[in-house]
């Protein structure tokens, strides 16, 4: 029987997501039900449908329409908020804003709900890499480098002196370890919280970010160490159209999940 999905959050991501069921590439899935907290936001989506999914902004609401998985592509407090009660109902949950889970109790009370929780790769490489040397590792690094405009709002420069205009050159704005990242840049790095999960956990995987004028892509560099040898993987991606903060990668791989999920047969690579 074909999956019911429902999606949290129809911007850039959940759109994709939502035209991906909707037009049949992703198989054995039916779009059922849309959330946004923006009013409006959701209907404007389910009328570009043919699927004409149910069109919500509030939660209670969402959740009252039957539903095998949900997919969160909203923010890191959607995750906060809504991850729990969508597992406790029984339903599988698929997660964009990875970096919440750097809460250790709300990772906690996932890892030990009844439904499945997965986490794309996103717009990273190597995870399958990562995984499989996981007790091998001696250190895991993350080189986050972006146009000043794409780290633009994030929490960090709240209390920072870096005036993003004022950065002509290749210009290092931050390291420390992912559980400190993720709550400074929640919309820039939450392929570090990927990362962390699957290596050596958010307190020993160390992000740095570089603001580079020069830069039309966003690039990650993943380093890892440890017996087993050395791991550097670098990806180049282009922003996503709707959002610069959000790479086109990360919306291939969280429709790939989906498809993973929602379709049977052979899986490569996991
Ligand atoms: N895992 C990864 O590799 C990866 C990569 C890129 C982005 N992301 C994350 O995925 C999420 C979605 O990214 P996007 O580019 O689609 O963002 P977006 O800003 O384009 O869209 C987010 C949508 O979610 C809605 N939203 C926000 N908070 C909400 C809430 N509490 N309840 C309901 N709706 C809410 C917004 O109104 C908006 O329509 C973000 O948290 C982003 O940081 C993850």
């Amino acid at each position: 029987m074909a999956k019911r999905v429902g999606i949290i959050g129809c911007g850039t991501i959940g759109s994709q997501l939502a035209l991906a069921v909707d037009s049949g590439q992703v198989k054995n899935a039916t779009l059922v039900s849309l959330f946004d907290v923006v009013k409006g936001s959701a209907q404007s989506l389910s009328s570009k449908l043919k699927s004409a999914p149910k069109p919500f902004d509030d939660f209670g609401r969402f959740m009252s329409q039957d539903c095998d998985v949900v997919v969160e592509a909203a923010s890191q407090e959607a995750a906060r908020k809504f991850a729990k009660p969508v597992l406790d109902a029984g339903r599988d949950l698929l997660v964009m804003s990875v970096g919440a889970l750097a809460d250790r109790e709300l990772l906690a009370s996932l890892q030990s709900s009844k439904g499945r929780v997965y986490i794309p790769t996103g717009a990273i490489a190597g995870i399958d890499a990562i995984r499989a040397v996981k007790h091998l590792l001696d250190s895991v690094t993350l080189t986050t480098t972006k146009a000043p405009k794409a780290l633009a709002g994030a929490p960090f420069f709240e209390t920072s002196s870096i005036r993003l205009d004022e950065i002509k050159k290749s210009t290092v704005i931050y390291e420390g370890p992912a559980a400190d990242a993720v709550k400074k840049f929640p919309a820039n790095v939450n392929v570090a919280a990927v990362l962390s999960l699957a290596g050596i956990g958010f307190d020993r995987t160390k992000v740095r970010i570089v603001a580079d004028p020069a830069y039309t892509t966003n690039q990650h560099e993943i380093t890892a160490t440890g017996s087993f040898g050395k791991f550097q993987f670098t990806v180049n991606n282009v922003p996503s159209p709707g959002n610069p903060k959000t790479s086109y990668l990360a919306v291939l791989s969280a429709i790939e999940c989906l498809r993973s999920v929602c379709e049977s047969g052979m899986r490569i690579g996991s």
